[in-house]
């Protein structure tokens, strides 16, 4: 190959796509260990209270026990002020599922049967687990994630809305979600001495790293993560869960030998974070011409009691659309619940599902296309920062899938069209996602003699195609073909680098791999030969200078079909497109696929998706693919996803916006507002299940 500006942008196979169909690409569980012992977690069966005793005599009796961990044994941690990772250090239990010991066995059959005969018993407390409304003593505010103000309050919102022509007053809930990456969480965790490492199915190798030296007490460089291929994660495995701090812990018990732990499916419904329930008032006001004068979006929404987590649900609101009196609001249930966290555009997902289909509400009270109601109401520059965009082409994004999707000369009269006994409908809205920026990543290239390029950067690839858009990447910048470049990720013994969080991955590694890049030809121009040594250069990911100057987002705009059944009410979607905005595509077919992937989990949430707690013992009682329902590819119909030409120079070197959130924010939304289309019937609560049609 030769080289040329043209690799970026290319539509790339997956340079591990073979290895990874081969099965020779290894995930966390399998890699080649010396006789591990196999670690199954005991979980409390109760949401609050304390262990009062462990009988753990008929487990230890089983063929090929060698032990079991809990609070009475476990080792002290260093740290325990992350209550969720400080695993076994007291007899309290906070949540029902929170580990409360573990079996070590030869094998995961006499582990797991022997997990099955333990006894714990416990005095319980009264639990609350129930995100209700009606509960403000409950509510406290908190401080949203991201860093982002927990408020933001401009102008007289409630003047607004009294003096306005039109006003839309709704709530609209998002039920509890759960990640379900394929790979379920797995990790072999090692001593040898004082050094322990860690096969672990992560999305940073780094933040397990940082995070377990703090609990255990130790030198970050003592330990050492290695995850080369990771099977999903879509936020469940940003951060270290107690699963790691649970084999890392068994592990100490039975050193030198590895000890394994790979949770099951069910185990990942209370341990690996989820999305918080949300209760999303949201209030518009408007002239008769169609102009909004306020924007109000108040959210309620669930933590758990031992450690916050905070959705940053109303944010998104904040950047959409324009009007002089706006407010945001996040207010907290503080619940005896697992602990949530990150789940595929934590914020964006559940609240642009309220906003956009409130926007669809106000559309059609004054009486204007959806499409034409947004494009009245974009504002020149950020809302509520004043800043410029550094680009914003939600506006093309609407008017591209328009014309893509047919939307011109759409009929708005609700419950107007049918085929046989089939309502037909379509609906809008639209996507957005920040630009992030997570400082500290550094890559290190090597220029080889052999006129080879070795480039390593701890970075991480899920499943997205990292392998390939960095090599592309690195390729483009040195000026030669990716067969000339050989990339090392997934590890702690390659240079630092920030977790695949917040669509950042590509970003903040790519630029620090492109700053290389810059400095190895500064040093050794293209076209002159290697000296015999070779030439090493570091690079990082530079300060953007814009940061805090202009307001850095991606947009895009989701166009749905939905058909709906008059006898049955089943709901059929079979068309989605998705135009997006995201500066300069790396890899076209691999990025495609992650927008495609995106939108398909948004379907997921309007239609599947819904963890179900039974309030009287705290648990998700539909904890597994039996019924915990995920689309099958029945459920997917015409799915499109495509961008337009977006120029940014102001987001990093490369001109790249983040693609692996994006593109579940709007769908359900969409979705929502053709089914409203459809049937007349206006659906404010996910999912949307059949019965809200009959
Ligand atoms: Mo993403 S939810 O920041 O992994």
């Amino acid at each position: 190959m030769t080289a040329t500006t043209s690799l970026i942008g290319a539509p790339v196979d997956r340079i591990e796509g073979d290895e990874k169909v081969r099965g020779a690409a290894l995930y966390a569980a399998e890699h080649p260990v010396q006789r591990p012992v196999h670690v199954f977690p005991l979980q409390s069966d109760i949401a609050l209270g304390r262990i009062t005793g462990i009988d753990t005599a008929a487990a230890m009796r089983e063929p090929g026990v060698l032990g079991v961990l809990t609070h009475e044994n476990a080792p002290r941690l260093a740290s325990t002020k992350d209550a969720e990772l400080a695993i076994l250090q007291s007899p309290e239990v906070a949540f029902r599922g929170q580990f409360i010991g573990a079996v070590l066995a030869e094998t995961a059959e006499a582990a797991r049967r022997a997990a099955n005969l333990v006894r714990p018993s416990y005095e319980t407390r009264t639990h609350d687990v129930s995100l209700h409304p009606a509960r403000p003593d409950l509510v406290k505010p908190g401080e949203v994630n991201g860093g982002f103000p927990t408020d933001t309050d401009d102008g007289d919102v409630d003047g607004a809305l009294a003096t306005a022509a039109v006003v839309v007053d709704a709530t609209y809930t998002t039920p509890q979600e759960h990640n379900n990456p394929l790979e379920p969480h797995a990790t072999i965790a090692m001593w040898t001495d004082d050094e322990l490492t860690l096969y672990d199915s992560t999305q940073g190798v780094h933040w397990v790293r940082d995070t377990i030296a703090a609990l255990f007490g130790m030198e970050p460089h003592r330990i050492h993560v290695v995850c080369p291929h990771t099977g999903g994660g879509f936020g469940s495995k940003g951060l270290p869960h107690a699963h790691v701090v649970l084999a890392a812990m068994a592990a100490q018990l039975v050193a030198p030998r590895p000890a394994k732990l790979v949770l099951t499916r069910q185990q990942m419904f209370s341990v690996v974070g989820y999305r918080t329930g949300t209760i999303q008032r949201i209030r518009l006001g408007c002239e008769a011409s169609g102009v909004l004068t306020a924007i109000s979006h108040d959210v309620v929404e669930q933590t758990s009691r031992i450690k916050e987590f905070a959705e940053q649900t109303a944010v998104p609101t904040r950047v959409m659309y324009a009007a002089p009196n706006r407010r945001t609001t996040h207010r907290l249930a503080e619940l005896d619940v697992p602990v949530p966290s990150w789940m595929r555009a934590p914020g964006e997902a559940p609240g642009m599902f309220g906003l956009e289909v409130a926007m669809d509400e106000m559309a059609i009270a004054c009486g204007l296309d959806p499409v034409e109601f947004r494009i009245r109401n974009e504002p020149d520059t950020d809302p509520e920062t004043g800043r410029p965009f550094s680009s914003r082409n939600l506006v093309a994004c609407l008017r591209e899938g328009a014309r893509r999707f047919g939307w011109d000369g759409r009929d708005p009269a609700p419950r107007a069209h049918h085929d046989g006994s089939w309502l037909v409908g379509t609906g809008v809205a639209a996507s957005t996602y920040p630009v992030f920026s997570m400082p500290g990543s550094r890559a290190i290239i090597q220029a080889r003699p052999d006129g080879r390029y070795r480039v390593l950067i701890g970075a991480a690839d899920i499943g997205t195609g990292a392998w390939t858009a960095l090599t592309q990447i690195a390729a483009d910048a040195l000026g030669v073909g990716m067969s000339e470049v050989a990339l090392s990720i997934g590890d702690t013994d390659l240079p630092y680098a920030t977790g695949a969080g917040g669509s950042t991955g590509i970003l903040c590694w790519g630029s620090a791999i492109v700053d290389a890049a810059r400095r190895l030809r500064t040093e050794l121009p293209a076209g002159e030969p290697v000296p015999d040594e070779g030439v090493e250069v570091t690079g990082a990911l530079p300060d953007n200078p814009y940061a805090g100057q202009l307001s850095m987002h991606s947009f895009g705009a989701q166009f749905a079909e939905v058909r709906v059944h008059t006898a049955t009410g089943e709901l059929r979607v079979p068309r989605l497109l998705g135009i997006f905005a995201v500066g300069r595509m790396i890899n076209a077919k691999t990025g495609r696929s992650q927008l495609l992937g995106g939108m398909t989990m948004g379907l997921s949430m309007a239609l599947h998706e819904h963890s179900v707690v039974d309030p009287r013992f705290g648990h998700v009682v539909n904890h597994d693919f039996a019924e915990y329902h995920i689309p099958v590819n029945a459920d997917i119909g015409d799915i499109e996803a495509d961008w337009i030409d977006e120029h940014d120079p102001y987001v990093n070197p490369m001109g790249a916006k983040g693609i692996g959130e994006l593109g579940i924010v709007g769908t359900a939304a969409a979705i929502a507002n053709a089914a409203h289309h459809a049937t007349g019937i206006r659906v404010r609560d996910l999912p949307i299940t059949l019965d809200r049609f009959l």
